[in-house]
């Protein structure tokens, strides 16, 4: 191996020093304690090196989970047949870009709860080239025919059955649209090397134990729809089983067909009349203009400084970048680091910072193209600092002491993330949904496609808590053609301007949080991304007033903040990060372990350069 792939191994802020030999190498691994450094593989090439360099290790060997390492890109998907059609489009020579798009339509098929065309997304795409990160925002919008009061029953209540599971559940799908227009910016393999391997998997997938678990446990959900128990059950009723063979014929031809127009069968065509023709069918109000108008948009991402460390995210209509760069924001004003991860100071502080996050959510944030939302300041450092100045360790303060926005000045269950790095250093993070798990649960007929349940995300009356417990108002009020307000919360960061580290995840109003816990992890205690993924998370969202902790999460950290006076409750673990990490060349990648099936997989070329 020559000399300069060495340096690569080495940890660019690593001390330069004249000394050579494995001593001194092992001096400093001595030193470090148990650390041990990757590129002691290496050892004997470096000693051959006029000036040597005192390598800092890469990954830290303090931790009982390792991330998978590879050194010629990742991907890191929630399911295992997506991450290696991913692998295979980098492996043909495509981007980061071409890989996400394949995946994106993968899922579609191998993630039927999650994984979409009916849906719609974000996507962050960093371009070494340009050093320039963009954030493509596919959400769903509202039909034409939306407004404000769509989901009240006579008695002026929100009627919970047509807003999650109806045609009227479901905003217009960005998902097609979303996918087609990344590639058309940053693509470099054609469209069809892109999409046949969904079509492939469509026409024949073996069933896996992750598949037909969510399968088998959402039937009776399923069953609301004659056609989702023809598209996703055995005729004979029996449950599944691994090893069976799932057959997506129609799916297959949707995917065929956007292919071949270009999106147009699905936003104008075949598929369109499908999906309008059923809709009507049921009453509902989407119609062929909806679908034809429909067009993403590139926003600028948000951006944080923490440290060396850059953060990009979504801006609205998520409320994920917001939010989590008002974290970030204000936890720095407090010694966390100091204090360690998951003590009862840093997770109390951390507790109040969401109140006020989520409070702030509820008022101020919507759909940008209809309400003005005070992002500068949201994200300011000072009402950051003005916030923590409100914020003691020796109280915890009721929900109903924190109000949206008390301090700024005046002025008018399922998702599903994926995390690629090519071996360019490009990268693409992209969170996209259905809402629920399996959307409104409703299949068109004659399309195999699940349509989203979006428009609970909106807030269908003030102070009525949507799916997710989360409150709104006039900000994320229905109006036609508006985007619902979201959480998702894809992230890119930099470090000294190098790609570094990206991550998302689904869980609702929990993402934000899930997000901050990871990069805490990351960029305050130091963990390596697979410990960083696994750690318990808490999450608070000011309403409901509960302290939420993970099962697993320190018993007597949590009696601590109990004594305090936080309203504790432990629930099953949450979220499902994707997250991938690239340090000096060497790519590391992490699928949460808290759900089956998922797949972080690299391109290793390791072996091959060692012949
Ligand atoms: O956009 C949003 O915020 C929600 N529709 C996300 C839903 C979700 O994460 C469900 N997964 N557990």
């Amino acid at each position: 191996m020559e000399k300069d792939k060495l340096i690569h191994l080495a940890d660019h802020s690593a001390e330069k020093t004249n000394a050579c030999g494995i001593d001194r190498i092992l001096g400093a691994v001595t030193k470090a304690l148990n650390q041990i450094v990757l590129s002691l593989l290496f050892t004997s090439a470096i000693c051959s090196s006029a000036i040597a360099t005192e390598v800092k290790p890469l990954l830290n060997f303090d931790a009982r989970i390792l991330p998978n390492i590879a050194t010629k890109g990742m991907v890191a998907t929630q399911e295992s047949r997506a991450t290696k059609v991913g692998v295979q489009i980098l492996n043909q020579g495509g981007n980061a870009v071409d890989a996400a798009v394949a995946v994106g339509f993968a899922l579609a098929v191998t993630l039927p709860r999650a994984g979409n065309l009916g849906g719609g997304g974000f996507m962050m795409v960093y371009d070494q080239k340009s050093k320039k990160v963009e954030a493509l925002d596919y959400r769903e919008k509202a039909p034409k025919a939306a407004y404000r009061d769509m989901f009240l029953d006579k008695g002026l209540n929100v009627d919970k059955k047509k807003t999650r599971y109806s045609v009227f559940s479901a905003g217009v799908p960005g998902t097609v649209a979303g996918l087609l227009e990344a590639h058309r910016k940053y693509g470099h393999l054609p469209l069809e090397k892109l999409i046949e391997p969904a079509i492939k998997l469509a026409t024949e997938l073996p069933m896996s134990f992750a598949m037909a678990e969510s399968l088998n446990r959402k039937k009776k959900y399923m069953s609301r729809s004659k056609v989702s128990l023809e598209t996703y059950y055995k005729a004979d009723g029996s449950a599944w089983n691994i090893g069976d063979t799932i057959y997506q014929p129609k799916l297959a031809k949707v995917l065929a067909g956007i292919l071949k127009s270009n999106g147009n069968s699905f936003y104008k065509g075949d598929t369109a009349t499908k999906i309008i023709d059923f809709i009507k069918s049921q009453g509902g109000i989407m119609t062929m203009d909806d679908l034809a108008s429909y067009r993403p948009v590139w926003r600028t991402p948000l951006e944080a400084k923490f440290g060396d460390a850059t953060i990009y995210s979504m801006p609205p209509p998520s409320s994920g970048g917001i939010h989590l760069v008002q974290l970030l924001n204000i936890i720095q004003n407090f010694p966390i680091e100091r204090a360690g991860h998951n003590t009862a100071y840093s997770v109390h502080m951390s507790t109040e910072a969401m109140k006020f996050a989520y409070a702030d959510r509820s008022k101020y944030l919507g759909d940008p193209d209809f309400v003005k939302i005070p992002v500068k300041k949201l994200v300011s450092v000072d009402y950051a600092k003005t916030i923590a100045s409100k914020i003691s360790f020796d109280k915890v303060l009721e929900s109903s002491e924190v109000s949206p926005g008390m301090y700024l000045s005046d002025e008018s269950p399922q998702t599903t993330h994926f995390s690629i790095i090519d071996k360019d250093g490009n990268m693409v993070s992209n969170t996209y949904t259905l809402n629920f798990s399996f959307g409104s649960g409703i299949t068109v007929p004659g399309t195999g496609m699940i349509l989203n349940n979006e428009m609970d995300d909106f807030s269908a009356k003030a102070g009525v808590p949507n799916g997710y417990g989360l409150l709104g108002g006039d900000a994320n009020a229905i109006e036609a053609e508006k985007r619902p307000l979201s959480s998702m919360t894809p992230v890119l960061v930099l470090n000294n301007k190098e790609p570094w580290l990206e991550t998302g995840s689904p869980g609702g109003s929990r993402i934000i949080t899930i997000v901050y816990n990871f990069l805490m992890n990351k960029m305050v205690h130091n963990m390596n991304i697979a410990s960083a993924t696994v750690a318990p998370r808490i999450h608070h969202q000011w309403y409901p007033e509960v302290l939420m902790l993970e099962k697993g999460f320190p018993l007597d950290t949590a009696k601590i903040l109990k004594q305090k006076g936080h309203k504790i409750k432990f629930y099953n673990p949450w979220g499902s990060l994707q997250s991938v990490e690239m340090k000096n060349g060497v790519f590391f990648g992490f699928s949460d372990t808290r759900r089956p099936g998922a797949l972080a997989e690299g391109i290793n070329s390791l072996a091959e350069e060692a012949k």
